[in-house]
């Protein structure tokens, strides 16, 4: 595997300019982070999806950015090749340049080297003010969850030419305002490539067509450890949710029986010493 990825180093990465596409995974502690990175991602986000797959919320909006450190943190300490972003929580970049910048430098501390926010051009004063604080930023426009109150659900954005265009305009703002990458998530496939098309930036989709310069999924969708919901988008390459079932059944069913554990799977003592116990024998 190569160096350590950099902003500087994926801000170029357009697949029209011949570069790979870009491969970002979700993780969210140290197991997963490790086989995202074995895997070869490019880069791995600690989503604020971590609230709705790990922590058992309905929606992200309920997470904050000591639980976001609290992963990043854990993700980080695995020093992956990759590079690992932070999602900043909902409300953690939305009340002032200061705040903004604080909760930032938390996800920094925490061992991020990049993070993440959702919104489009209305957000460019905090991008600005978390750059000026030399943290490179990736925007998040389209479907943005924090925004599932505003948007009335999870839906579909940019369907109309007028949504479309507003997209592309947001996009084009990001991107001025320094943003090194930017996730298209939940829009259709030829608003992602206009998108991708209008920027030097790479664009990772998530449900925004095959003409992105990179791709991103959840770690437990790919893996098939979450089940509850099959969005378009997501293709599973695992059933690690019904193994792991059958796996643990396995366990049950052998403590039930008896099965486990084996002699081989238990510490021994010498003879004389369980003799001086008065346990030699005793055992079948
Ligand atoms: O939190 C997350 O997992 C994300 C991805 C869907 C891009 O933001």
């Amino acid at each position: 595997m190569g160096s350590k990825l950099t902003a500087p180093g994926i801000c170029t990465r357009k697949r029209r300019l011949g570069a790979d596409p870009l491969v970002m995974l979700t993780a969210y502690d140290a197991p997963s982070a490790r086989m995202a990175d074995e895997a070869g991602a490019d880069l791995i986000l600690v989503g604020d999806s971590v609230a709705m797959v790990v922590l058992g919320h309905s929606d992200t909006m309920s997470v904050t950015t000591q639980e976001m450190a609290h992963h990043t943190a854990a993700v980080a300490r695995t020093r992956p090749r990759a590079m690992v972003v932070a999602d900043m929580p909902w409300m953690s970049y939305h009340v002032s340049a200061a705040d903004t910048v604080t909760n930032a430098a938390a996800l920094v501390r925490a061992g991020a080297g990049a993070v993440k926010l959702e919104g489009g051009a209305e957000r460019v004063p905090m991008i600005e003010a978390i750059i000026s604080a030399e943290v490179p930023v990736i925007g998040h426009l389209g479907l943005t969850p924090q925004s599932m109150l505003a948007q009335g659900g999870y839906r579909v954005q940019g369907r109309t030419s007028e949504a479309a265009l507003g997209l592309v305009a947001d996009a084009k703002a990001l991107a001025h305002a320094g943003c090194f990458a930017i996730v298209l998530e939940g829009m259709p496939a030829p608003v992602g490539q206009m998108i991708t098309d209008a920027l030097s930036v790479p664009t990772i989709g998530i449900g925004a067509g095959g003409d992105c310069d990179g791709q991103v999924l959840v770690f437990h969708d790919v893996l098939g450890l979450e089940t509850r919901m099959l969005p378009r988008f997501v293709r599973r390459y695992a059933t690690l949710h019904d193994d792991g079932v059958d796996a643990l059944a396995r366990f049950a069913a052998d403590v039930r029986s008896g099965a486990f554990p084996h002699a081989d799977e238990c510490y021994k003592m010498s003879p004389d010493e369980e003799m001086a116990l008065g346990l030699y024998g005793h055992r079948g």
